[in-house]
C-alpha cells in the first residue's frame, strides 16, 4: 500500500510497488486523458532549494495534468529561509497547507530530516550528492519500456560517479532485480563511492577509466554530468570536466542496441551529433519522468480513476 507513504530513497519502496508504479505510469503514457481530473482540489507543494528544470517542471506538469494544483518556490531567496528559518519549520508550515511535498535541498540527507516534520506524503526531488529516488523511477521506467525488462543487464555508468546522485540511486536500485551486471567508468577522483558498493557484490560490478575499453560490452550507458556545483576545489573540476565525450567514433565501437542514458543536463558529455541515433533516448527518458511522477503523485495520495 503505497497510500500516505514518503519517499526519500528507492529502497523506501519493495520491488512489488516499484513495479505497480512502473505499471500505472504505462498506462497513463497509453492513455493520459482517463487520468485528467484525478487529482481535482489537490495541492501538490514544490520545494526548490537548488536550480533544476526537468524534476521541477516535470512534477509541477504532472499534478496539473492530474487535475490538481501547484504551489511552491524555486530558489529559497523566496523564501523564509532567506530569513533563517528552519527546514523542519517550513516543512511543519507547508504540510499544513497542501496534500503533498516534493523537495530539493543542496544538502546531502535534508530529505531524512524533512521527513520527520511532514504530516502528508513527502518526496525527496535530489538531496545534495545523495540521492534522487524519482530520477531513479524515470530510469527504470525507460529502460523497462524500451527493453521489455529491468533484470540482466550490462549497465555501464560513465563521469561522475562519486558526487552525481542519480547514479548512486540508479545502482542501488537495479542491483535488486536478477543478473545486473554494472561497469563504473571514471577517472580515480571521481570513483563510485564505497558506500554504494557495499551494497553489491564483487562480482557484480567492475572498474575502469576507459569507456573506450568498456562500451563494447554494454547493455546501457548511463552518461553523467561532471558536477561542478559539488566541488571545494575548481582546479580539480577544470582538469577533469571533459575527461569523457561520447561522440559518434565512440558509437561506432558500441553495440547495434546499446541505449544512452543521461538524467540530463548534459554539458559536454554527449556531443550533439549522437542525438540523432536511434540508440540515443535521454530526451525520451526525461519525458518519461512526467509520466512516471504522475504514477507517483496518484499513488501517494490514494486516488485512482472509477471505473
Ligand atoms: N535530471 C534532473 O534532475 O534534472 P534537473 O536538475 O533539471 O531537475
Amino acid at each position: 500500500m503505497l497510500k500516505s507513504r514518503n519517499l526519500v530513497q528507492p529502497e523506501d519502496f519493495s520491488i512489488k510497488e516499484i513495479d505497480e508504479i512502473l505499471d500505472l505510469a504505462q498506462q497513463i503514457m497509453a492513455n493520459p486523458d482517463k487520468y485528467s481530473e484525478v487529482c481535482k482540489g489537490k495541492l501538490l507543494a514544490t520545494l526548490f532549494y537548488e536550480p533544476s528544470t526537468r524534476t521541477r517542471l516535470s512534477f509541477e506538469s504532472a499534478m496539473k495534468r492530474l487535475g490538481g494544483n501547484v504551489v511552491g518556490f524555486s530558489e529559497p531567496g523566496s523564501s523564509s529561509a532567506s530569513k533563517g528559518e528552519s527546514l523542519a519549520d517550513t516543512i511543519r508550515i507547508v504540510s499544513g497547507y497542501v496534500d503533498i511535498i516534493a523537495m530539493r535541498h543542496p544538502i546531502a540527507g535534508s530529505a531524512d530530516e524533512a521527513v520527520k516534520y511532514t504530516e502528508v506524503p513527502f518526496i525527496n526531488a535530489g538531496d545534495g550528492g545523495n540521492q534522487h529516488p524519482t530520477q531513479t523511477l524515470t530510469d527504470l521506467l525507460t529502460i523497462k519500456t524500451l527493453t521489455g525488462r529491468l533484470d540482466n543487464h550490462v549497465i555501464g555508468l560513465c563521469g561522475d560517479l562519486k558526487y552525481g546522485r542519480t547514479v548512486h540511486s540508479l545502482v542501488k536500485a537495479m542491483n535488486r532485480y536478477n543478473d545486473s551486471k554494472f561497469v563504473f567508468i571514471a577517472p580515480e577522483q571521481l570513483r563510485m563511492p564505497g558506500y554504494v558498493k557495499q551494497y553489491l557484490k564483487d562480482h557484480v560490478y567492475y572498474e575502469t577509466a576507459s569507456l573506450d575499453n568498456a562500451i563494447p560490452s554494454l547493455d546501457l550507458l548511463y552518461m553523467t554530468r561532471i558536477q561542478k556545483e559539488r566541488f571545494a576545489d575548481l582546479e580539480e573540476y577544470e582538469l577533469l570536466k571533459d575527461c569523457y565525450r561520447l561522440d559518434a567514433d565512440k558509437m561506432s565501437k558500441a553495440p547495434e542496441n546499446m541505449l544512452v542514458m543521461h538524467p540530463l543536463p548534459r554539458v559536454n558529455e554527449i556531443a550533439t551529433e549522437v542525438d540523432n541515433d536511434k540508440r540515443a533516448v535521454y530526451f525520451q527518458q526525461a519525458k518519461f519522468g512526467m509520466y512516471v511522477r504522475m504514477a507517483l503523485i496518484m499513488k501517494l495520495l490514494g486516488v485512482d480513476v472509477e471505473e
